[in-house]
């Protein structure tokens, strides 16, 4: 295993780019089980949950090979509808095989992705999508097992006790593409992400449309075919990097980067007396560059994550970081994870004062940062100690940095691009 060493203070300065999206390339590589023929998926991170999911789809009678940024996918033969407690446990995004799977096969069988450190993540809405699609469904042994001789289109309403569900609205769009007759969700997730699915699956020849709105109206096809696509910018990897640029006070350009993504942390930075400075691309695939200046007094400012287009909790953790070397007192509330907190201990660990009140946090922020050995525990919450060791002082130590690796394609290489001074280590 291997650890992250930051000596803090570096300057940053120059081009970052931006990869394609993790939550985008998730779903659409489960897709590809919609069909037979071949699908080339063009701007994917190379990252570990990219390979988990290549690996899922080996299992499930795929070929899927990546290729520099392009993951081919072909059929070998008949496809299997068992995917493995020991694929899905480590990644949450592999459940998004269920739809596709109970589409093509009219049967399933799935592991449960079961709790994990940022909560317990029931996976109700998805399972509701699916019987009301006319899928048979039993939970035992700790899979899912659905069935259904032929899935119908129905009026589904999405929303759960913390709002709508990325996952769940994909798992069901993509099996009512496949059903019979109509289907309108309601309550869907407008993740860009969503959109980009729906319009992969469109490419396929399915007939979506509202993506990106709460409701979606899908008019279900006998048959998906093979296609090519090019995966949307990942916004929370930006979100990350203008951050970065905003702790730092650095002087770094971020490239190929959706903008219009990006707006509620655009907001909040603006809120907080940052400058963001953009180019206007004709549509977001066009690659905008994105600049933050300071130029007055920078003050703390409160937060609430919420489903898009509210302020993404994915990047809640790196944002504590800043508020945590913002002097004044900012409160962040998580409505979406209420118990994504585990950052907390640790930036206390290097001087940070935060006190977590139920599913809010009290952020005091110091002047100052010291570095410490510190523990990665998840994906974003890495991020986070990162953001932390880049600007206090002295040596930070990240240990279990293979959380990063999930999500940051080359991240210790991109910000050595920049001047950090950035290495890894065995521990
Ligand atoms: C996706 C993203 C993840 C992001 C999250 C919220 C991927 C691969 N992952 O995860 O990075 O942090 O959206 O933006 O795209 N819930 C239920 N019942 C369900 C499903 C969810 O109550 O059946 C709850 C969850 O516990 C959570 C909230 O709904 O409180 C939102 O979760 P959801 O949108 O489903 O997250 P994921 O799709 O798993």
């Amino acid at each position: 295993m291997d650890k992250l060493i930051i000596e803090g203070k570096a300057r940053l300065k120059g081009e970052v780019s931006v990869s394609g999206a993790k939550n985008s390339v998730l779903p659409i590589l489960a897709a590809t089980l919609l069909t037979d023929e071949e699908c080339r998926i063009e701007n994917c991170p190379n990252l570990r949950d990219t390979h988990t999911m290549i690996k899922l789809l080996r299992s499930l009678g795929k070929n899927a090979e990546l290729n520099k940024n392009t993951i081919t996918v072909t059929s070998k033969g008949k496809t299997n509808y068992i995917a493995d407690y020991k694929l899905v446990s480590t990644m949450r995004g592999s459940f998004c095989v269920l739809g596709p799977l109970l589409a093509k096969l009219k049967m399933a069988r799935v592991s449960l992705p079961g709790g994990c450190i940022i909560g317990v993540r029931p996976v109700d809405l998805h399972l509701k999508g699916m019987r009301a699609l006319g899928a048979k469904i039993n939970v035992q042994g700790g899979y899912v097992e659905a069935k259904a001789n032929s899935l119908k289109g129905n009026h589904i309403y999405l929303g759960g006790i913390f709002g709508s569900s990325v996952l769940a609205t994909a798992n069901v769009m993509m099996a009512a593409s496949l059903a019979k007759g109509k289907t309108t969700i309601e309550s869907a997730a407008c993740e860009p992400e969503l959109v980009d699915l729906a319009n992969f699956l469109n490419k396929m020849g399915a007939k979506i449309k509202g993506q990106g709105s709460p409701k979606l109206e899908i008019e279900g096809v006998k048959e998906l075919h093979g296609t090519e696509y090019n995966v949307i910018p990942d916004r929370i990897e930006a979100g990350t990097f203008l951050i970065l640029s905003a702790i730092t006070r650095g002087d770094i350009t971020i490239k190929d980067v959706c903008w219009e993504h990006l707006s509620a942390i655009i907001d909040k930075l603006e809120e907080a007396g940052f400058v963001i400075e953009k180019t206007d691309p004709p549509d977001c695939r066009a690659g905008c560059k994105i600049q933050l200046r300071v130029k007055r007094k920078i003050n703390p400012v409160n937060v609430t994550t919420l489903p898009y287009p509210g302020f993404p909790t994915d990047l809640q953790s790196q944002f504590m970081t800043l508020m945590a070397v913002t002097p004044g007192v900012s409160v962040i509330t998580e409505k979406v994870f209420p118990d994504r907190f585990i950052h907390i201990a640790e930036l206390n660990r290097m001087g940070a004062k935060i006190m977590r009140e139920g599913a809010s946090a009290i952020i005091e922020g110091v002047k100052q940062l010291s570095a410490a050995p510190v523990m990665a525990s998840d994906l974003r919450a890495s991020a986070a100690l990162v953001l932390a060791g880049l600007v206090a002082k002295g040596r930070t130590e990240i240990s279990r940095i293979y959380h990063l690796e999930r999500g940051y394609e080359n991240l210790d290489e991109k910000l050595t691009n920049l001047g950090a001074r950035v290495w890894r280590e065995k521990e």
